[in-house]
């Protein structure tokens, strides 16, 4: 048993969206999640600039005594997980990929078309499509790169004609060419668009990584014997812009004004 918090970060407020279901599947787990929202968006950087920005935040969470680290960002799981593994091995680190790939592997199979989305960072590595057809290489994967979903989200464009047009800009060709049944939210930002693609594409199976990480934070915990028995800490949400988007965000997606909202600068080196 292991009561200290569980860390979380994202370039900004998507990785907000593993919070809920990790409250409902592991209500005693307390959180310290960072959002590096005056630098986000991540997923049209350099991956040496993404890198150095994962290891300012993951000292971070070493320092504020993290049992593990969850990377709730497609973009930093996708081009840091085997460097942050190695620069702070007293920590467990969880990536978010690996965990929807084992469930499209487990669910899907030759007849499907799986179709992932995601930022360009995420999509020209191609982390999905590999670790998927590395398990089975007869499931099909397309990959598309959607980089204005982030900035229109950060900016609380959400639910309006604007978001409707620029999803069907990126998705309407994308998946009737390549016949696409099965979607990959594959950017923790794109959960929040779920109900408005859901509405447009009625007939897409969605796979939300957000959900499926935490089925893998908890096999994890309890295998090191990790679970927390009670809450013992106050969940605290940083940001090294506390904006007034990111407030309300907090707000929406956690249903809760209550938690702590703290405001950490990070250092370029
Ligand atoms: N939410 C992130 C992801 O899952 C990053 C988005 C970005 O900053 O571009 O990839």
């Amino acid at each position: 048993m292991d009561n200290r918090p569980i860390g979380f970060f994202d370039s900004g407020l998507g990785g907000l969206t593993t919070i809920p279901p990790l409250k409902n599947m592991l209500p005693n787990e307390s959180i310290i999640y960072f959002g590096d929202t005056a630098r986000t968006p991540y997923g049209s950087k350099a991956v040496s600039t993404i890198q150095n920005f994962a290891l300012q935040i993951s000292k971070f969470l070493v320092e504020n005594n993290v049992k593990m680290i969850v990377i709730a960002c497609n973009t930093v799981s996708a081009t840091c997980l085997d460097l942050l593994r190695e620069r702070f091995p007293e920590v467990e680190i969880v990536g978010i990929i690996s965990p929807a790939a084992s469930y499209i592997v487990k669910n899907c199979g030759m007849h499907d078309k799986i179709g992932v989305i995601g930022t360009k960072v995420t999509i020209s590595s191609n982390t999905y499509k590999n670790m998927i057809q590395e398990q089975n290489s007869r499931i099909e994967v397309f990959e598309k790169a959607c980089p204005a979903f982030v900035p229109l989200i950060e900016e609380g464009i959400i639910h309006n004609d604007i978001m409707d047009l620029t999803i069907e800009y990126y998705m309407d060709d994308f998946i009737l060419e390549n016949r696409i049944n099965t979607l990959v939210l594959g950017c923790t930002h794109y959960p929040l668009l779920k109900s408005m693609i859901m509405r447009k594409y009625p007939n897409l199976n969605i796979v939300n990584p957000s959900e499926e990480v935490v089925f893998d934070i908890k096999r994890r915990l309890k295998k090191r014997n990790m679970l927390a028995d009670k809450k013992e800490y106050e969940d605290i949400f940083y940001a090294s812009d506390l904006s007034e988007n990111f407030v309300n965000m907090i707000d929406i997606i956690l249903e809760d004004s209550d938690v702590r909202k703290e405001f950490k600068s990070m250092e370029v080196e």
